[in-house]
């Protein structure tokens, strides 16, 4: 039984954080405009079709600057009756989903899918806390954009990533940053596969985000342990490393 299959006997899908980095860990930086870093970025795209899956996540800074740009939403309607707090499945038969974690509604989406030049589009799912307001909560809706809540005020990935899977079926997801992002399911020990593209230059600089970071509120971050699984020699001294949080 492979890994997915495993996951399938859990409760939440199997999570692979995919992502490139640095030689010194950082997962931005001017490194990634030198010209020798065109062809790694080109590979992590390459390599997240080979894993297929159904899902990706990523955070609202992610998801800001790679697919909203910024777009601020102008929601000033007025009486907007209150929305419950509950769960919203929009009525789609997409395959693919886009999770976005927006903890208080910040993204401005103007449609319900993310495309690339190929596919149909992944459907668009945000993760929320109940402190959003309504008048976004009816923006999503209006979009036909699915929701769904990780928490009162603070997110439980746990639980979101259950309801990733008991409501969408989601088997297998690809954690795809940023670092706040990933140290949050870090944090709560839902990892189970790290995909690293390491290119061979060294940003330097000091205040860049890294792979894993901790946010203010995460208190309780330990060492977590990786096992080497694979590792696969790239063109022009570049590694794809790839470790699990369990031994075989
Ligand atoms: N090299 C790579 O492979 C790679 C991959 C992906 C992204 N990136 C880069 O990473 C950069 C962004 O990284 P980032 O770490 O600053 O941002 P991020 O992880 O994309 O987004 C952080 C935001 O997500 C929400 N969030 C994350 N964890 C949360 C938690 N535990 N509870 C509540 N909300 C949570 C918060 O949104 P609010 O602020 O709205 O509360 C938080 O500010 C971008 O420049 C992007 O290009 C690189």
């Amino acid at each position: 039984m492979d890994r997915i299959e495993k996951s399938k006997e859990k409760e939440r899908p199997y999570i692979i954080c995919h992502m490139l980095t640095s030689l010194d860990g950082k997962i931005i930086g001017e490194y990634l405009i030198e010209e020798r870093a065109a062809y790694f970025r080109d590979l992590y795209e390459k390599i997240h079709d080979r894993y297929g899956g159904k899902a990706w996540m990523c955070g609202r800074v992610t998801m800001e600057e790679h697919f909203t740009f910024g777009n601020q939403l102008d929601l000033k309607e007025k009486n907007i009756p209150p929305i419950p707090r509950t769960d919203y499945v929009a009525n789609t038969d997409t395959k693919t989903y886009a999770v976005a974690v927006d903890p208080s509604g910040k993204l401005g989406w103007t449609k319900n899918y993310i495309t690339d030049d190929y596919g149909l589009g992944d459907h668009i799912i945000e993760v929320l806390t109940e402190q959003v307001s309504d008048v976004y909560l009816a923006h999503l809706q209006k979009l036909g954009i699915s929701y769904i809540f990780g928490g009162k005020e603070r997110l439980n990935f746990t639980v979101v990533v259950e309801k990733l899977k008991s409501l969408f079926s989601i088997d297998q997801l690809m954690l795809e940053g940023g670092g706040f992002l990933n140290g949050s399911l870090l944090n709560e020990r839902l990892i189970d596969e790290l995909s690293l593209i390491l290119v061979p230059i060294a940003d330097g600089a000091s205040n860049s985000v890294t792979l894993f970071e901790t946010s203010s509120f995460l208190t309780n971050q330990h060492p977590v342990n990786f096992f080497l699984k694979e590792v696969e020699k790239l063109d022009d001294g570049g590694l794809w490393l790839k470790y699990v949080t369990k031994r075989d």
